[in-house]
């Protein structure tokens, strides 16, 4: 499932591995994938996508 303007949400426990073979594991039902990367903890999301950008 596809959060509008957020992530992907998908079944877990997941375990990930990225291209420079790092590991991330989470063994929660359900895992929030980050799109729109700005998470400190990519790949997973840490809601920093609801953080809106700033009008200076
Ligand atoms: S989708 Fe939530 S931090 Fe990127």
């Amino acid at each position: 499932m596809l959060v509008p303007g957020g992530p992907a949400l998908i079944e877990g426990p997941v375990e990930l591995v990225s291209e420079d073979g790092t590991v991330v594991r989470s063994d929660r039902f359900q895992v929030a994938m980050c799109r729109c990367k700005r998470s400190k903890t990519f790949p997973l999301c840490d809601t920093s996508h609801r953080k809106k950008a700033r009008r200076d």
